[in-house]
């Protein structure tokens, strides 16, 4: 994609690559550039994008301009020059801050720009408001309670790659609060089995469904906000997505609000249970999204799922095998491995067996941090003899599409495999 055609830029989360594979997924390789360390242009404009559904991107904003230059003196000429003229287009008061990728600017120096602007604001006669600036970013906690992302006020932010810089304007941020409360206010949860964190339920499905021909909202003056709670709305349905290790249904829990057809199993009844009890819930306070729900016991390395011709996409987080506080000693590990490889072996044959070709797939498996590097499960050096293509990205490599924390033994690989 040529820079020039990039209409809004995305901030990416902790890891950016996953983030970007994301974008790529949803709408190809050639709508989307990575742009520095922290940022991706996408080639449509931010309102037809459907942020809530992005688990890798905390921020979506139109692209205003190039800069004149990166130095930070320049930078702050210009916009604080600009700011009157702009200004006097918003109708009543105006609140606005600015955020700053890519660029080592202090936070002092960015609250004296914010001043500086304010004061050219305030001396054209128009009614004027800064929110505090306490880091080089805006928390959004601020960017939401002083509603900057609303067409009348501005959160500016200024991305660089440390050769350009742009302007943009956010849209979108992530909303911190709605992702807890839908994580943390579930009625079964269960740490044994690990939380698979929203944000990487909603990367998982979004790398799982691919491209999104069209069939977005493309009309920009048909608004979205960030803060309604309303369904996230996809015509694309009926989309049947299985995940046959649902565990305590996080992923299925994101499935439905993005109104997907969900179908889920899991070999242990009481995680079955604890499913079918926080899709319950979210009914609750969703009733209107995802028709169709089936969940069910069954072993994914031997169950027969119903209408399998059905299935549009599978998607999980597999078995990751016993958690690990320290990497255990060669023997044991190799121990762990072989068992967990076998598992997913089984299960790729399993289901292979049963979905259509040209079925979709992306499941988080477990690797592990070995000293020097990370060791993948061993099937997935023959996934062409079990009857699978593993996707590649245009941005991205298979070995950063890997979620893991600092100090972490297991991590989780998102392979995206399409059944051939
Ligand atoms: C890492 S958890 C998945 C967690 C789930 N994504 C969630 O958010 O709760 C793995 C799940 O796989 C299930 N499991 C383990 N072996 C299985 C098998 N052979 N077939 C189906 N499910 C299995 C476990 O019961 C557990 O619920």
């Amino acid at each position: 994609m040529e820079t020039n055609n990039a209409k809004s830029i995305a901030i990416l989360g902790r890891q950016p690559a996953l983030g970007i594979a994301e974008l790529e997924s949803l709408y190809g390789a050639d709508s989307v550039q990575p742009f520095g360390d922290s940022a991706c242009f996408v080639e449509k404009e931010a309102c037809a994008i459907d942020f809530k559904r992005l688990g890798g991107s905390v921020r979506l904003a139109t692209i205003l301009l190039k800069l004149p230059s990166t130095k930070w003196h320049d930078i702050e000429k210009f916009i604080v020059a600009a700011a009157p003229q702009h200004a006097a287009k918003v109708e009543g008061k105006l609140s606005f801050g600015i955020s700053v990728y890519g660029l080592n600017v202090p936070p002092k120096q960015i609250a004296h720009t914010a001043l500086l602007m304010k004061k050219s604001i305030k001396a054209s006669g128009k009614s004027v408001r800064m929110v505090p600036h306490k880091n080089a970013t805006l928390g959004s906690a601020v960017v939401l309670y002083n509603k900057l992302t609303r067409s009348d006020n501005w959160e500016l932010l200024i991305v660089s790659d440390g050769k350009t810089a742009y302007l943009a304007q956010t849209n979108f941020i992530q909303d911190i609060d709605a992702y807890s409360a839908r994580d943390q206010a579930r009625p079964k949860r269960d740490a044994k089995v690990g939380m698979l964190p929203p944000k990487l339920a909603q990367i998982i499905i979004n790398l799982s469904v691919g491209k999104l021909d069209g069939l977005e909202n493309e009309d920009c003056r048909l608004e979205k906000t960030t803060n309604k709670s309303s369904p996230i709305l996809n015509p694309q349905s009926p989309v049947r997505i299985l995940d046959p290790f649902c565990g305590t249904g996080v992923l299925l829990q994101e499935a439905m609000l993005m109104d997907y057809d969900i179908y889920g199993s899991d070999v242990e009844p009481r995680m079955v249970e604890y499913s079918i009890a926080n899709l319950k819930w979210l009914d609750g306070l969703y009733p209107n999204v995802g028709d169709y729900r089936r969940i069910e016991i069954g072993d994914a390395t031997s169950h027969h799922w119903n209408k399998p011709e059905n299935i549009t996409i599978v998607a999980c987080e597999t078995y990751l095998g016993q958690p690990l506080s320290s990497l255990p000693n060669s023997e044991h590990l190799s121990k762990i491995i072989y068992e967990v490889n076998l598992l997913h072996h089984k299960f790729l044959e399993n289901i292979g067996n049963q979905i259509k070709p040209g079925t979709r797939l992306c499941l988080a498996v477990p690797t592990w941090r070995g000293k020097h590097e990370f060791l993948h499960l061993p099937t997935l050096d023959h996934l062409t003899e079990i009857g699978y293509t593993r996707n590649k990205y245009k941005h991205v490599s298979d070995e950063d599409l890997i979620y893991h924390r600092e100090g972490q033994v297991v991590g989780r690989e998102l392979l995206v495999l399409i059944k051939n």
